[in-house]
């Protein structure tokens, strides 16, 4: 399976329909957005993929977020989000709470720890613990990135926008 992952679109829509066509091109099964959306927009520019979201810490209008991910077709799932892929399980933070973030990656129940919120691209094995972060959507005037995790080899590509 390749699952599809972004975070920190903070509504740069053009970057964000660049990266649905870019999904789309690689057919990924579905994405994981790590939050930080800011505006139902952000999330409405997505349709067309397959979403699993989970909230950042810009996402205060969360009412309005969660019609949104329905009218997509989409689910946003709360602060954390669990799956099982491929006998992968894998968890899924934002990483406002650099502690949490960390306690995830280091006791060891997990195959896979996706966060963002640092923007900063991650691809790292801790112990047994595979920590990935796609980096930026918005790019922020810097480098913006996704991610597609093959979940059947591990391996993690990074696409830059
Ligand atoms: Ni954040």
């Amino acid at each position: 399976m390749k699952i599809g992952i972004m975070s920190d679109s903070h509504d740069h829509l053009e970057n964000i329909k660049k990266s649905v066509a870019l999904f789309k091109k690689h057919n990924v099964d579905y994405v994981l957005h790590l939050g930080d959306y800011v505006s139902p927009n952000a999330v409405l520019a997505c349709r067309g993929l397959k979403l699993a979201g989970i909230f950042g810490n810009n996402d205060g209008d969360k009412f309005r977020l969660v019609s949104a991910f329905n009218s997509i077709d989409s689910e946003i799932k709360g602060e954390f989000h669990e799956v099982e892929e491929d006998g992968l399980l894998i968890a899924c933070y934002h990483g406002s709470e650099p502690q949490l973030k960390d306690a995830l990656i280091e006791c060891g129940k997990y195959n896979v720890v996706i966060y963002g919120h640092t923007h900063q691209c991650r691809n790292e094995m801790v112990g047994s613990t595979l920590v990935i972060n796609p980096g930026t959507v918005h790019g922020f005037g810097l480098e913006a990135t996704i991610a597609i995790l093959n979940t059947e080899t591990s391996k993690t590509d990074f696409i830059h926008i």
